[in-house]
């Protein structure tokens, strides 16, 4: 009855352009075109966003949600409708006969005639799901202590001691609660503002900056890693050069005379990799006086990587295989010795340093929880370290500056200039 009523209700409505040949389709939510009891070929439109797709030899499977339901509405077609735009997220109208299902799985299936995209998918041409995470966060993701606190202004009574019970902070990354969507949908990625509270004045760090982080359920090896850091640069400035050269175009001829050329080189050739051992030996081995001396077990400071991306020939340079004391609980222990490591990656970039910092994350339960132990976070981190109970799989992810992608594609010596208003220690104009 309910199903009747709404879809006389949408033929009443009715506002969509007829099919030629055919009686205007209805437009229907996929909520009452599930609930349609009587379903005999009325002609219905309903609009939504593919959540599947199911190809066989002579019949393709879509399911269509909308919103208006947690259960989405399987559309019928003819293989002949296949194409690689009707993908998962892709948004799409679809007119068809509102039928009985021959399958118990559900009452009634959409056989559709006409299905138009309405808007491609572009992050499932590579698959990734975009997770708004949160910039209000009681975690410290890179346990570097560089944190701003978020409290009320002492106005605002709040009856308890923190306004969220806990102290919260400004998010240095979302990297965990990437990990955490990434057991749903396997590749995620979120864009937005980060913050650090780093004590510094250089001409590649800000207070606040924005971070594309990504996060891959199912991977096992650095190798993989890097090739989605690879692609990721290569891709997005290809489509930067060929979107808006114009605005390229001016800062490489007025700022940056000869980027172009460097810019090129970057794309054409593969990066090259070398492990932290082998890189800390290159400086050892350097001419070049260093401020801070190399030694393994040492961070590698900007003056250490912008040599080495010289010496690599002015080249992006992938360093792998950190000293696990460096580097965050998550990384991954490689297990060797005497040299303990750990599986992180840092993208090293002409003019710049470091751009691109990422890992494997330790999906062992044990591994993790001793790592935790030895650094009193145990407590803190209890949720994170139960990710691991449940279905845990071989993962990893990185983050890449916005800022410093811009200065590294434009050729900008100093990150203050690719950014509008720009935060850092002793100055927070507007
Ligand atoms: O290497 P970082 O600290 O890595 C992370 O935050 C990881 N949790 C990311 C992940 O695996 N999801 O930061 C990533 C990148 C750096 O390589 C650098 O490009 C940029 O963020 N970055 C800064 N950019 C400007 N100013 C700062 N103070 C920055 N700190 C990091
Ligand atoms: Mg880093």
């Amino acid at each position: 009855m309910f199903g009747a009523r709404c879809l006389l209700r949408a033929l009443r409505s009715c506002s969509s352009a007829p099919c030629p040949g055919h009686k205007p389709s209805a437009k229907l939510s996929v909520r009452d075109a599930l609930g349609a009891q009587n379903a005999s070929g009325e002609r219905v439109k309903v609009q939504g966003w593919i959540r599947s797709v199911r190809s066989q030899k002579e019949v393709l499977f879509l399911h269509v949600n909308d919103g208006s339901s947690l259960e989405s509405l399987q559309v019928v077609a003819d293989s002949s409708f296949d194409s690689r735009e009707l993908a998962f997220g892709s948004s799409v109208e679809v007119q068809g006969q509102l039928v009985k299902s021959l399958s118990k799985r559900q009452n009634v299936e959409l056989k559709a005639e006409k299905i138009e995209v309405v808007g491609n998918c572009d992050a499932k041409d590579s698959g990734f799901v975009h997770i708004h995470t949160p910039v209000i966060t009681s975690n410290d993701c890179e346990g570097a202590g560089e944190l701003f606190q978020v409290t009320p202004s002492s106005k605002i009574k709040v009856p308890e001691e923190n306004f969220f019970n806990v102290p919260v902070f400004l998010t240095v990354s979302g990297q965990l609660h990437l990990e955490v969507m990434s057991g749903a949908f396997t590749q995620v990625f979120t864009f937005g503002p980060t913050f650090r509270a780093e004590n510094s004045q250089s001409r590649r760090h800000l207070a606040e900056f924005y971070m594309v982080e990504a996060e891959i359920s199912f991977l096992e090896s650095l190798q993989d890693l890097m090739q989605v850091m690879e692609g990721l640069f290569k891709t997005t400035t290809m489509t930067v050069l060929s979107n808006c050269p114009e605005d390229v175009e001016l800062c490489h001829k007025f700022i940056a005379p000869g980027q172009k050329d460097r810019l090129e080189h970057m794309l054409k050739n593969n990066f090259l990799i070398i492990s932290y051992t082998e890189a800390v030996e290159i400086l050892k081995q350097a001419s070049q006086n260093f401020t801070f001396t190399p030694e393994w077990g040492a961070d590698l400071h900007t003056e250490h990587e912008k040599y080495l991306v010289k010496h690599c020939g002015d080249t992006p340079v992938f360093v792998i295989n950190y000293p696990l004391a460096l580097k965050p609980f998550y990384m991954r222990d490689n297990e060797d010795s005497p040299q303990h490591t750990v599986a992180a990656v840092d993208l090293l970039v002409p003019g710049v340093g470091e751009l691109v910092g990422g890992s494997l994350r330790e999906e062992r339960y044990h591994f993790l929880e001793q790592r935790l132990a030895r650094s009193g976070l145990t407590e803190a981190y209890q949720w994170y370290l139960d990710l691991r109970q449940f279905g845990s799989v071989p993962h990893g992810g990185f983050g890449m500056g916005f800022e410093r992608y811009l200065q590294c594609i434009l050729g900008i010596d100093n990150i203050k200039d690719v950014i509008p208003f720009p935060r850092f220690t002793h100055s927070c104009l507007l």
